[in-house]
C-alpha cells in the first residue's frame, strides 16, 4: 500500500488511490477477457493499494459489477470506493428516460449486482446534453441519496460544456471526463471551477484506448466485438470514447514524436498516467486493464517521479500542433 498516493475526491470527502481501476474492458466490448484474467487484473490491482474502481450497468451487462462484487467479497474490510454508472440501458438514450422511476430501477439493478444496499457513488452515464437542463432528473438523484441507496452521485460527461453545467447542481460531487495527453482541454476552465467547488475529478480514458502505451502500429488488429473495430467512426457510441477522438494514424505519429520524452524508468503508459497525475484538479485516474501486468503496471505510475518542466511543455507543444486541430473544438 505504501508505494500508492491518495487523494480526495472532492466534497464526497471519500480518499481514494490517485490511481485507480477502471472496469469496462473486463466486462465487454474490448474483445474476449477470460474470467480469470478480469479477477486477477482486480486483485493485482487491490495488491497494489488501488481503492477506487469505476464500473457500469452496462458493461458486459453487469459483468463487471458482478466481478468487481465477487473480487471484494475475497477482500472484506478493504476500505474501496465502487462507483457505477446508470443510463445506458435506455433504448432509445433519450432525455426522457431519467426518469425518477427508470432511475431507481437502474439503481436497484446495480445494487444487486454489486451485493450492497447502499452504493458509494453513482454517476449519470454519459447523458443526453438535455439531462442537463432537466433539473427534476437530480431532484430523482437527491430522492435516491434520500432513500439510502446511493451515498454520493456525479455526472459522467463527454463534454467540457456539460461538466461545466452540471457542477451548477449542488448534489453533483464528482465529473468523470476524458482527460490525457490527447485531450487537454479540461485542464482550462472546467479543472479550476471543480477545484473552486470541491468537485471530485473522475480521469477516465488515460490512454486514448491504449494508443498511448506507445504499443501499437499501423497493423495492429482488434477483435470484431472491441470498439476499437467498430466504433472508429462512432457508430456505436461518442467517437470520443475510441482512441479520445483521434484518427488511428495521427495518433500513432504523435506516439512516435512523445517516445524521445519518455524519462528513463517509465513505460510510456506509465508516463501518460504521470502527466495526467501532475494536475492537482485530479482526484483519480482509472486506467482500463485486462490483466494482472496492465493493472500492476498501471498502479505503479503513482510512485514515479514528477514530470519535469521541459517535459510538461513539450508534451503541450505537441499536443497543439498535432492533436488539438482534430479535438480542440468538439470536446
Ligand atoms: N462513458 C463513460 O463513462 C466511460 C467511457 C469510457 C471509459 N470509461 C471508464 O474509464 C476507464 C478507462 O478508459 P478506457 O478503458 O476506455 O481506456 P484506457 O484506460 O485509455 O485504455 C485501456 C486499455 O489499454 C490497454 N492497456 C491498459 N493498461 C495497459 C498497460 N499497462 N500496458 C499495455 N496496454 C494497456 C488495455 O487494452 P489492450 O490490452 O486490449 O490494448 C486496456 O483495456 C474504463 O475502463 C471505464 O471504467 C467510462
Amino acid at each position: 500500500m505504501a508505494d500508492m498516493g491518495y487523494r480526495v475526491l472532492g466534497r464526497t470527502g471519500l480518499t481514494v488511490s490517485e490511481v485507480g481501476f477502471g472496469a469496462w474492458a473486463i466486462g465487454g466490448t474490448w474483445g474476449p477477457v477470460a474470467e480469470s484474467d478480469a479477477t486477477a487484473a482486480i486483485r493485482a490491482a487491490l495488491d497494489r493499494g488501488v481503492t477506487f474502481f469505476d464500473t457500469a450497468d452496462v458493461y458486459g451487462d453487469g459483468r463487471s459489477e458482478c466481478l468487481i462484487a465477487a473480487a471484494l467479497r475475497e477482500s472484506p474490510g478493504t476500505p474501496v470506493v465502487v462507483a457505477t454508472k446508470a443510463g445506458r440501458r435506455l433504448d432509445p438514450h433519450l432525455a426522457e428516460g431519467y426518469s425518477a422511476a427508470n432511475l431507481e430501477r437502474f439503481v436497484d439493478r446495480s445494487l444487486s449486482n454489486l451485493g450492497v444496499e447502499a452504493m458509494d457513488l453513482l454517476q449519470l452515464h454519459c447523458p443526453p446534453t438535455e439531462v442537463y437542463y432537466r433539473p427534476e432528473v437530480f431532484e430523482a438523484l437527491d430522492g435516491l441519496v434520500g432513500a439510502g441507496k446511493i451515498r454520493h452521485y456525479g455526472v459522467s460527461v463527454e463534454k467540457v460544456e456539460e461538466a461545466l453545467k452540471a457542477i451548477e447542481y449542488p448534489g453533483v460531487e464528482t465529473v468523470q471526463i476524458i482527460f490525457n495527453i490527447f485531450r487537454q482541454r479540461p485542464a482550462g476552465l472546467f479543472f479550476a471551477e471543480a477545484q473552486r467547488r470541491g468537485v471530485g475529478v473522475i480521469v477516465r480514458v488515460p490512454l486514448a484506448s491504449g494508443l498511448l502505451t506507445g504499443k501499437m502500429t499501423p497493423e495492429t488488429a482488434f477483435a470484431p466485438d472491441d470498439h476499437r473495430s467498430f466504433n472508429r467512426d462512432g457508430s456505436a457510441f461518442d467517437v470520443g470514447e475510441t482512441f479520445a477522438g483521434v484518427d488511428f494514424e495521427t495518433g500513432l505519429s504523435a506516439v512516435e514524436e512523445l517516445r524521445s520524452l519518455v524519462p528513463v524508468g517509465m513505460t510510456m503508459a506509465q508516463f501518460a498516467l504521470r502527466w495526467i497525475l501532475m494536475f492537482g484538479a485530479v482526484s483519480t485516474v482509472i486506467p482500463g486493464a485486462k490483466d494482472a501486468a496492465q493493472a500492476a503496471a498501471n498502479a505503479a505510475a503513482s510512485n514515479l517521479p514528477p514530470l519535469d518542466e521541459p517535459t510538461m511543455a513539450a508534451v503541450s507543444d505537441l499536443y497543439s500542433r498535432l492533436i488539438a486541430p482534430q479535438v480542440r473544438h468538439r470536446w
